[in-house]
């Protein structure tokens, strides 16, 4: 065990003021206020820091929108971070800070950062569900809270011009465990200190919904139950904060990748936060699986997307021992390409 999960999000945003209301409401604690920065944590421990898109401390990838800007993945030992880093130090610079965090980018140019993380022990306690012949709570209601409260960031996901390469970053650099594969759309990794079943996701490009230019995508955090979820999406919207993607994966829904509920909003951070719950937990006995991408993505949604209309959706999925349903997809793809044979797919990669 090494990295233990996302220690840090650390975002570039136009306006502190109105970006610090979203994470309040959303359910975040804050730490610390300033000028510069805010800073917010779940339970776990993990960090959201909100800093102006023209800070200087920001590094200069993904400077265009708002987003996270450097991603610190938490280590659990100094020994670990050690060991990373001398590997890492091999090929790319690294810049320490004083209290040793460590700041270097990925291949593909994405800024990350490697710190020693004393994670927070997550205490959780679902409701049992009942069901006709299977009574799990007798003369026992439900669980009832006045607010959603985040527990955990259970990952991030950033668009890339090519998601295998940029995944094997995660996988051979950084002890990741490969976990899915979404034919031709992106490609799912867990951080090896962690089960939630992915700390990233790597989206193509090529996808037609997505922007031309790598960068972020959105922010996942963890929420006990279902339950917990929607009172947060209902307290969010009377809020005013909305999700605006009724007509692609918008609504409450279930992936089928992961198993996840999930809700997303419009986050003037940048991309979307998404409440999360119910999503598969794994350990390095997990096999990973390659998935038609329509299949792959829902299990069922609130409103139905776009892509589910009238196709008919092939139940294709298949295991994935070795990685190598990952070979024909590597090098930047054409806009729009969705898993063609490798023959059809141009290659602009020099
Ligand atoms: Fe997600």
């Amino acid at each position: 065990m090494a990295i233990l999960g996302v220690e840090s999000a650390i975002f570039g945003v136009d306006d502190i003021e109105l970006c610090s209301k979203f994470w309040t409401d959303f359910g975040l604690t804050g730490v610390s206020r300033s000028a510069a920065q805010a800073v917010f944590e779940v339970a776990s421990g993990s960090k959201v820091v909100v800093r102006r898109r023209d800070d200087a401390s920001l590094p200069s990838a993904y400077a265009d929108k708002p987003g996270i800007r450097e991603t610190i993945w938490g280590v659990d030992t100094a020994e670990a971070l050690d060991r990373l880093l001398a590997d890492l130090g091999r090929d790319r610079p690294i810049h320490r800070d004083a209290d040793g965090t460590a700041h270097f980018l990925a291949d593909d140019g994405m800024p990350l950062g490697l710190r020693v993380w004393n994670k927070r022990a997550v205490v959780s306690q679902p409701d049992a569900v009942n069901a006709p012949g299977r009574i799990q709570r007798l003369n026992l209601h439900r669980k009832w809270r006045q607010r959603a409260i985040p527990k955990t960031i259970n990952h991030v996901v950033f668009f890339a011009r090519d998601y295998v390469a940029s995944l094997e970053f995660f996988v051979d650099r950084l002890g990741f465990r490969y976990t899915d594969h979404s034919r031709g759309a992106g490609a799912f990794a867990r951080a090896d200190g962690t089960n939630e079943h992915h700390s990233i996701f790597f989206v193509s490009t090529a996808l037609p919904m997505a922007p031309d230019e790598p960068g972020f995508m959105h922010i996942a955090f963890g929420l006990e139950d279902i339950d917990e979820l929607m009172l947060g999406v209902n307290q969010m919207d009377m809020k005013g904060w909305k999700n605006s993607g009724l007509n692609t994966l918008g609504g409450l829904s279930r992936h089928r990748i992961s198993s996840a509920i999930y809700y997303y909003f419009d986050n003037p951070n940048g991309g979307e936060a998404e409440y999360h719950a119910d999503t598969d937990y794994l350990d390095d006995n997990w096999v990973p699986r390659v998935w038609d991408w329509k299949f792959g993505s829902l299990l069922w949604a609130t409103y139905t997307p776009s892509f589910w209309r009238g196709a008919n959706i092939e139940w294709d999925m298949k295991f994935d021992k070795d990685r190598s349903s990952l070979e024909p997809f590597r090098g930047i793809r054409q806009k729009g390409s969705m898993g063609p044979p490798p023959s059809e797919m141009i290659k602009l990669k020099a």
